[in-house]
């Protein structure tokens, strides 16, 4: 306890020193000892914006790898993004790596012309690279915010799109526009063609990449059935990486910021069960219990973005002291090349989503 309280007086003191010169962004994931010294918050769209927005020297990132990545493709070229904790992945997006989509592009190119044919969505939840990928073949990112308008852009140019990494929010995305569970194929990445004959292929509309989020995965709908029966006038509310059964169970599905700004504006004294991860979870039931509202995790079992957790205050306060003292640590920064591609997707998506 004692060294938790040296830890924030370190930060206050350093964030001070440093005035305008930082700013400290933080996913809504973030743990409760780092999220309170944020200046900016926000899901993974919002953050983007953001991070576009804002002239701090430097942008000190508590989320992870990803959205500092991110984070310096949208600044300036001047500004420097930080990551306080190297070790901070993102265990969906290590499941796409570069090799493996240019395969999946290379074997789509035997059954048809994919530049003409195919637009290639990440999910923001990827490596640079495959940002970068997107941009250099007139493909685009999407958030769990914006993903339906982001399809609905990809099916106003080509007829099919590869969505990766994440095959939850591309399949429920895809259902929310009204394409049928048959017109979404799962593209197998650890079989040639994906595991799918030329039909399936012919047929898709969506290739939906075989990655998922572990933490995500971990709702069930009997988690949900279990609670209707125990309070049929609850409310449930899911991010969509969870699975299709969890979704389609769910009365609201939407990303961190939407379930915030749901909750927040339903009446006092409503329940809710809610599926995304504990830190915001946990944060949301403190916050809202003053006007009544209960909030109640899904899962029982502990379900936390743990690398988002590697960003701790020992590791927020060592980085803002070296920033005091003019050294940088821990810098992201993405080639140029591949940061100019990315830019592109990246914009793309900014633009759509406006
Ligand atoms: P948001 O788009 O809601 O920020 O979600 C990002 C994420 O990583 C969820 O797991
Ligand atoms: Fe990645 Fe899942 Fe953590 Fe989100 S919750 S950052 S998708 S591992």
């Amino acid at each position: 306890l004692l060294q938790d309280a040296i830890c924030t007086e370190r930060i206050i003191a350093a964030k001070k020193t440093l005035g305008k010169r930082a700013v400290i962004l933080a996913h809504h994931y973030q743990r409760a000892d780092v999220y309170r010294h944020a200046d900016l918050t926000g899901d993974s769209l919002k953050l983007s914006f953001l991070a576009a927005q804002t002239d701090a020297d430097y942008l000190v990132f508590c989320g992870v790898h990803f959205m500092a990545e991110v984070a310096d493709i949208l600044s300036g070229p001047e500004q420097i993004s930080i990551l306080p904790d190297l070790s901070a992945g993102c265990s969906m997006a290590d499941m796409a790596d570069l090799g493996k989509v240019e395969r999946a592009w290379r074997e789509l190119g035997e059954a048809l012309d994919p530049d003409e044919m195919v637009t290639p969505v990440t999910y923001i939840n990827s490596s640079a690279n495959l940002k970068a990928f997107c941009g250099e073949h007139g493909g685009i990112v999407c958030t769990s915010s914006n993903a339906v308008k982001i399809l609905q852009w990809s099916f106003g140019r080509r007829e099919k799109v590869l969505f990766f990494p994440d095959q939850h929010l591309g399949r429920w995305s895809g259902h929310k526009m009204g394409l049928l569970m048959e017109e979404m194929c799962v593209w197998d990445f650890d079989q040639p063609m994906g595991g799918l004959t030329p039909e399936q292929i012919k047929n898709a509309r969506i290739l939906l990449w075989k990655g998922h989020c572990s933490v995500h995965q971990m709702f069930q709908p009997q988690h949900i059935l279990r609670f209707r029966n125990q309070y049929p006038d609850g409310l449930v509310i899911s991010h969509p990486e969870c699975s299709f059964e969890v979704c389609s169970a769910s009365d609201y599905v939407g990303s961190t910021e939407y379930i915030i700004n749901t909750i927040r504006d339903a009446k006092p004294g409503t329940r809710w069960l809610v599926g995304t991860e504990l830190n915001l979870v946990g944060r949301i039931a403190e916050e809202f219990k003053a006007n009544g509202k209960i909030i109640q995790f899904m899962s029982p079992m502990v379900c936390m973005c743990s690398t988002m957790a590697r960003i701790d205050p020992q590791h927020l306060a060592w980085t803002l002291e070296n920033l005091v003292q003019r050294q940088i640590v821990n810098q992201i920064k993405v080639p140029k090349r591949e940061a100019k591609l990315a830019k592109l997707a990246l914009e793309r998506m900014l633009d759509v989503s406006k």
